[in-house]
């Protein structure tokens, strides 16, 4: 079925695991995103940035995860990454996504406050699912680390008056994540997220997950992570068997050829994780 996050996130609190949230860079991939969590047999979250959900149009995206989500018995949230503009989730949500973020974290705390506030009440009001951001996560390129000195921890104390001031359904923290970076993996404070877990009771989200350690996965699962965001590892993948494949094709062969298998590999990378978020070898809570 079609969800929205908060359905997601109460069914993997209950069983103790997290639900993937995936960002799809083209539409070529998606339908595949989607089939590999039909055969994992769990939850999906499709997310896009407001560039990509405009290059391919809201409406287009979210038909083909309705279409899917009712015709492949899976369940499928869709969900607006790090959107900044109000005006963007009101497209979104008007074409149908199930969730969207509000990242106000460049913003004063004050400010974060009401601007997230107000997309909570929006959002409310249309059954759709509103993600915030207190804290920032860094950015990294070619996995050498950026702004790491700009880079803002969520303070516990302003976690508990965030979640209370705004209502939002999930809260993304900063613990050491960064965007985009694949060739390389962080060290997670899950010190810090331990502590921010023990104060508040709202499911916590990862992203920047591409550079997170899968040994550390379990230890975040059972300290709150609800949600956790991948993108960059399958950009890169993608992008890497494409110029293979296109490299060595000539021009007049059908698309197919390159392009299953690119749609291939990100199918078996969104399984694996997909197994991994699970979390089977814990106990349930
Ligand atoms: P990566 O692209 O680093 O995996 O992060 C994804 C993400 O957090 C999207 O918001």
């Amino acid at each position: 079925m079609y969800k929205n996050l908060k359905e997601m996130t109460d069914y993997a609190d209950r069983l103790n695991m997290t639900v993937g949230a995936f960002n799809m860079h083209n539409l070529e991939m998606l339908p595949d995103m989607i089939r590999a969590a039909k055969e994992v047999g769990v939850p999906i979250v499709i997310q896009t940035s407001i560039d990509t959900a405009k290059y391919i149009g809201y409406d287009v995206i979210v038909a083909v995860c309705k279409q899917m989500a009712d015709n492949n018995l899976v369940d499928v949230a869709l969900h607006l990454d790090h959107a900044r503009d109000f005006d963007a989730i009101k497209d979104a949500i008007e074409a149908g996504y199930s969730s969207v973020m509000f990242d106000g974290s460049n913003l004063p705390f004050k400010e974060n406050i009401a601007k997230t506030k107000a997309v909570v009440n929006y959002a409310h009001q249309r059954g759709v699912s509103v993600e915030g951001e207190l804290g920032t996560i860094g950015g990294t390129e070619e996995g050498i680390s950026v702004a790491e000195d700009d880079k803002e921890y969520t303070r516990p104390k302003d976690a508990v008056t965030f979640v209370s001031e705004t209502g939002v359904d999930a809260l993304a923290v900063g613990i050491g994540t960064n965007h985009g970076q694949f060739k390389s993996k962080t060290n997670v404070k899950v010190s810090l997220l331990k502590e921010i877990h023990s104060v508040v009771d709202v499911p916590l989200v990862i992203h920047g997950g591409t550079g997170v350690k899968e040994e550390d996965y379990s230890e975040l699962i059972n300290n709150g992570i609800r949600k956790f965001n991948v993108g960059t590892e399958l950009l890169v993948n993608w992008t890497d068997t494409a110029k293979e494949k296109f490299g060595a094709t000539e021009v007049n062969k059908s698309l197919r050829h390159n392009i299953i298998p690119c749609n291939e590999k990100v199918k078996e990378i969104v399984k694996h994780k997909l197994t991994l978020f699970m979390n089977i070898d814990s106990s349930l809570k």
